[in-house]
């Protein structure tokens, strides 16, 4: 299978699982309630939910019980990205090839959205159905709360607002990529991992390696796409690092060493796959998507 055709099928997969988790639309507070599902449903990538079905696919991992972990993992991005948004921090006005969440209900109920989904992430996970353990759920819950707080997401989000303006050593912006977006996708692959019962160290070390690797070459490529894109195709403003002087790989190597970088790390993750035969397949796929794609 293409990897297009693999995004497709997780991405109809977690469309419905989403769909049904989120609250209804007309349910009371049913502003903020839509804001929740307009910052989530119909569009992005899913690339994190498709990496917890690939990753539970080399575990064995029953389908059904990866749909948690997905939209988990999906939600607590979706949040990410409206917050990411907000005047208070990269002010932009087109996601998804939407209006931003806060243009279309204001800044207060896109704050509220983003707090909402946080918390329906951490119930998904703390409502994950047998035979996922009370251990397993626990351990799901502090991997997702790690890849999101001060050391994983957020504290990357707080480095990158602190970079604006400035140059930093390649050291720092690998930090940075990897606290903000890294941390997230990473996890993304170790709770799909955590969800099967065919689960050793030795493999668990593996798809670690992985996760790390192409956690760092996707932001890498996000911020050749913010150069190299086009609006429409993104659905988010192309050039908006550079506007705001954020410190990026292109900008610090120029573009020629960036794509290097991150067509190395997505070989080094393929390497780190090896002797996984076809259980790791879709991983293998995604891995070339993360640095061939162009939105
Ligand atoms: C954008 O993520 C923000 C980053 C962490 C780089 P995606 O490129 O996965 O955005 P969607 O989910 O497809 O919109
Ligand atoms: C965002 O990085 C990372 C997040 C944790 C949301 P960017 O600011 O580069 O993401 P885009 O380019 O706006 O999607
Ligand atoms: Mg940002
Ligand atoms: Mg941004
Ligand atoms: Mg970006």
């Amino acid at each position: 299978m293409s990897a297009e055709a693999l995004l497709n099928e997780y991405q109809a997969r977690v469309e419905r699982a989403l769909n049904a988790c989120l609250p209804p639309a007309g349910s009371a507070p049913a502003e903020l309630h839509r804001a929740m599902r307009y910052a989530v449903l119909d569009g992005g990538k899913r690339i994190r939910p498709a990496l917890v079905y690939a990753a539970g696919c080399v575990t064995g991992a029953e389908p059904a019980l990866l749909d948690a972990p997905a939209c988990a993992v999906e939600m607590i991005h979706a949040y990410s990205l409206v917050h990411d948004d907000l005047p208070a921090m990269d002010d932009d006005d087109l996601r998804r090839g939407k209006p931003t969440c806060h243009k279309a209900f204001g800044e207060a109920t896109a704050i509220l959205a983003g707090d909402a989904l946080i918390a329906l992430a951490f119930q998904l996970l703390a409502r994950a159905a047998p035979p996922v353990t009370d251990s397993m759920r626990v351990k799901m819950i502090e991997t997702l709360a790690q890849a999101s707080g001060s050391h994983g997401m957020a504290g990357g989000q707080a480095l990158d607002l602190a970079a604006a303006g400035k140059t930093l050593s390649l050291a720092e912006l690998e930090l940075m990529h990897v606290q903000k977006t890294g941390a997230l996708i990473r996890a993304s692959v170790l709770l799909g991992a955590y969800c099967g019962p065919n689960l050793d160290q030795a493999v668990l070390s593996q798809l670690d390696r992985y996760a790390k690797r192409i956690g760092l070459a996707f932001q890498i490529q996000d911020d050749i796409l913010d150069e190299t894109g086009d609006t429409q195709t993104l659905g988010k403003t192309q050039g908006a690092d550079r506007a705001r002087n954020k410190p990026t790989y292109p900008a610090l190597l120029g573009l020629s060493q960036a794509r290097q970088i991150a067509n190395d790390l997505r070989d080094a993750a393929l390497d780190s796959l090896a002797g996984l035969d076809g259980r790791a397949e879709a991983l293998r796929q995604l891995a070339h998507y993360i640095v061939a794609r162009t939105s």
